[in-house]
């Protein structure tokens, strides 16, 4: 048994000393301490041994696996920085490096912090909904009927189960009341769809900025000076904004804002779309929520909704709104 264990040991370390790689080591490893390694079957060879002798061999057994793996694991690291060394062999540290480029905030994104930030000052908080949107959301609920040519599958994307993709982002307004109880004060921002034809003012996918307020008596004067005070912190405060009546289903009055500013160019810029909440919507939160918080009688509100695209191109001289899709380099790197 005693020359046994010589042998295998003698013969491991040999095989060690000769080893020129990592994975030479691993296989003389796994011959001697495998499962069914030489080193196994010593062991049970020595369950066999006469009792008094087996102390003895228990001990040279010991020593083997210590001798042997301590063999491995400094053959292991020579090896290792011998191979590290193959490698930085060649390497030149004086040769110029791979510049990484810097990444930078989209200009839509850049004009979107800014108005959150604003928004955040004057009170509102984020809200969120998805842009896939039941036809209740985007249309019933903001008093939008059957007929309105907004509804129309030549103006919007629907998917097979009814559902569609959002049209404008007040989907949001209903879902915030929807969950909250008044007073609500929120903004709520992203992509909207529509089956536009893509031009260089058009895209079927662009982005809104949406705000609602709803509390008890707010009046069209909130509304107008909330959309003052925003449009100035946005744009310096020499910029003149106008409302100009037009027509929302979910708002009356409603209007389309207006806003002149050296910031973004020489004559009045349409921007937004504004009005007090209409009774109506109230009414079908109402009905969906089951109970009475949202009653016309009881509170009222404002809303109010930014076309970013539009905005962004003004800040910023784009002609093409397509450019702002094509994620071209050298167009998103004059925004750093
Ligand atoms: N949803 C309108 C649109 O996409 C914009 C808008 C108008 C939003 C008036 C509002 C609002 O919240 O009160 O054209």
């Amino acid at each position: 048994m005693k020359s046994q264990i010589k042998r295998v040991q003698g013969k491991a370390l040999e095989e060690i000393a000769a080893a020129e790689s990592v994975s030479a080591l691993n296989e003389i490893r796994t011959r001697v301490f495998g499962r069914s390694g030489s080193f196994a079957l010593l062991n049970r060879l020595l369950k066999e041994t006469p009792e008094e002798e087996r102390p003895l061999f228990g001990r040279l057994l010991g020593d083997l696996r210590r001798i042997v793996t301590t063999s491995l694991k400094r053959k292991e690291s020579l090896l290792g920085k011998e191979g590290d060394q193959a490698v930085i062999g060649d390497l030149d540290l004086t040769l110029p490096g791979t510049a990484s480029e810097y990444g930078a905030a989209h200009p839509l994104t850049c004009l979107l912090n800014h108005a959150v930030a604003i928004l955040h000052r004057m009170g509102f908080s984020c809200a969120t909904g998805p842009d896939i949107e039941t036809e209740w959301r985007c249309f019933d609920a903001l008093n939008t009927p059957n007929d309105h040519p907004a509804r129309n599958e030549k103006n919007t994307f629907y998917l097979q189960d009814g559902r569609l993709l959002r049209t404008h982002t007040s989907t949001i307004q209903i879902r915030t009341m929807e969950r909250q109880l008044p007073p609500v004060r929120v903004f709520g921002s992203g992509a909207a769809y529509r089956r536009d034809e893509v031009n260089a003012t058009h895209l079927i996918q662009f982005h809104q900025l949406e705000g609602l307020y709803v509390s008890k008596d707010v009046t069209l004067a909130d509304l107008k000076g909330a959309i003052v005070f925003f449009f100035r912190e946005l744009f310096g405060q020499e910029a003149e904004i106008r409302f100009r009546p037009h027509f929302f289903p979910f708002t009356v009055p409603s209007y389309e804002i207006d806003v002149r500013a050296t910031v973004v160019g020489d004559g009045w810029l349409e921007l937004a779309g504004c009005g007090m909440i209409d009774p109506a919507v109230f009414e079908a939160v109402s009905t969906k929520r089951g109970d009475r918080a949202y009653s016309p009688e009881k509170v009222s509100g404002f809303a109010f909704g930014i076309g970013l695209e539009r905005l962004t191109m003004a800040l910023n001289g784009i002609a093409d709104i397509r450019l702002l899709t094509e994620n071209d380099i050298r167009f998103l790197s004059q925004f750093r």
